[in-house]
């Protein structure tokens, strides 16, 4: 498997594999990173994090997956909730504990932490001005480079959240189409047009039609029910496993039949399933789709792609954003897009991932605990526990044996994730599904 000792600098990457770094004898190593060389403000020791967030984070934490209570299923639940450094898939927590990361930032980083090219992109960005009057050429290179390996963009906008992207998607469509009416299916971010939290102005989503995934008949029934006002379909492709074909090629018909447009969230499958998402893996062309996490390698970057008619739509509505178009992240998408423009990444993920997979199922039938599965796809997998306690108490005993699993949804591998570190995978989470079964039988 190539790449899987790039993050261990004793071992020489793959000689194929790893793109050029401008000025290799500058480049950050892992030598040069500890988790204790980069110290918190104050020492841990002193400082409850977690109550200290409590009282000035409403949530606890800005990004919800990173709540204590999502993490391990409790506030006061055991386990790391802050970290002082990140490297490869190693995590350092602020008391300098080490933990492997099967989370990777809920998939927003698929090559690894602090990846050595994609920080001196981002530091070379950072050193030549961030943001200036002007736009940044890497905005016209990388809009341009998307266009050649992503199958339905003719155009790019660039904005910084996964909820951005799907929402200017679902915006152009509405106002190319100009009618209104939404049918989707899956998770597209916070923003109002698909949310029913409170807070989100009543009447709000009566445009949108939330239907099933994986279903036609009730996509058929959608469609039929929104009639001459269909704007647009806008699925999330992969929702634990592979759609059937021809959920997606069904809609791709509905939507030319009704004149309306076919969006991909590809947030999750873009620069993972295959570099060019879920369309490039099935075939069936969007006219819009929306692409962020991995594409940047964790630095906020996000692009809504299409179809040039489409994507023109930008011109008579208003999508725009202050930094979307800031050097570092555009920096570090560049130098993602050198990695899969070398190597098929997509599939050494996708081998990663089978064996983690393989391990997991190995070791959780051989502690005969009960209760828990291996479901997802290779390139995103997760536990699925029959109990919230269960969860809990597995995630918890796991970090203490030093890795980190996402509670309730995806584990993503990483390039990072070589040979030493699934084998540490593996026998963290025997130790921790032991201790587990000898807690229940007591
Ligand atoms: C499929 C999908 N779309 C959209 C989003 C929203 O992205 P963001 O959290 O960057 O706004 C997510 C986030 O998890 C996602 O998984």
């Amino acid at each position: 498997m190539p790449f899987r000792k790039f993050f261990d600098r004793s071992d020489k990457p793959s000689a194929s594999a790893e793109p050029e770094a401008a000025e290799p004898e500058q480049e950050p190593s892992d030598e040069e990173f500890s988790g204790e060389a980069e110290a918190p403000p104050e020492h841990s020791d002193a400082v409850d994090w977690r109550a200290r967030a409590a009282h000035v984070l409403p949530m606890g934490a800005s990004t919800g997956s990173k709540r204590p209570a999502a993490l391990y299923g409790a506030d006061d639940a055991l386990g790391p909730t802050h970290f002082s450094g990140a490297v490869g898939c190693r995590v350092f927590d602020v008391d300098g504990n080490e933990y492997v990361d099967c989370t990777m930032a809920l998939g927003s980083v698929a090559l690894g932490y602090a990846e050595p090219t994609v920080t001196r992109a981002v530091i070379d960005a950072a050193t030549n001005g961030n943001v200036a009057a002007l736009s940044d050429y890497r905005e016209v290179e990388l809009a341009e480079r998307l266009c050649d390996v992503i199958p339905c963009a003719e155009m790019v906008q660039f904005l910084k959240t996964g909820a951005e992207a799907t929402s200017a998607a679902v915006r152009l469509a509405r106002a190319y189409t100009g009618r209104d009416v939404v049918i989707g299916c899956g998770y597209f971010g916070w923003h109002d047009w698909s949310s029913s939290a409170p807070g989100v102005p009543t009447g709000t989503t009566a445009r949108y039609k939330v239907i099933p995934f994986d279903d036609v008949p009730a996509l058929e029934a959608a469609v039929a029910a929104a009639g001459t006002e269909l704007a647009a379909i806008i699925i999330e492709p992969v929702i634990e496993r592979m759609p059937l074909p021809r959920w997606a090629a069904r809609a791709r018909e509905l939507c030319d039949a009704a004149g309306a447009a076919l969006i991909f969230d590809e947030v999750k499958t873009g620069f993972r399933l295959s570099t060019g998402g879920y369309q490039e893996h099935s075939k069936i062309t969007p006219d819009l789709a929306a692409f962020g996490k991995a594409m940047a390698n964790g630095y906020p970057l996000s692009a809504v792609v299409g179809k040039r008619a489409l994507m023109e739509a930008a011109r008579k509505t208003w999508i725009s954003s202050t930094l979307a178009s800031e050097s570092t992240a555009l920096a570090a998408a560049g130098a993602v897009l050198d990695w899969h423009e070398k190597a098929d990444i997509c599939d050494s993920l996708a081998a990663i991932g089978l064996e983690l997979r393989e391990s997991m199922n190995a070791v959780i039938k051989a502690s005969g605990v009960g209760g828990v599965t291996v479901d997802g796809i290779d390139h995103m997998w997760l536990l699925r526990f029959d109990t919230p306690a269960r969860e809990r108490r597995f995630l918890e005993l796991a970090a203490g044996q030093g890795v980190l699993f996402k509670r309730g949804a995806y584990n993503f591998p990483a390039i990072a994730h070589d040979n030493d570190i699934v084998q540490r995978i593996e026998a963290a989470a025997n130790a921790a599904f032991i201790e587990l079964r000898e807690e229940e039988a007591s």
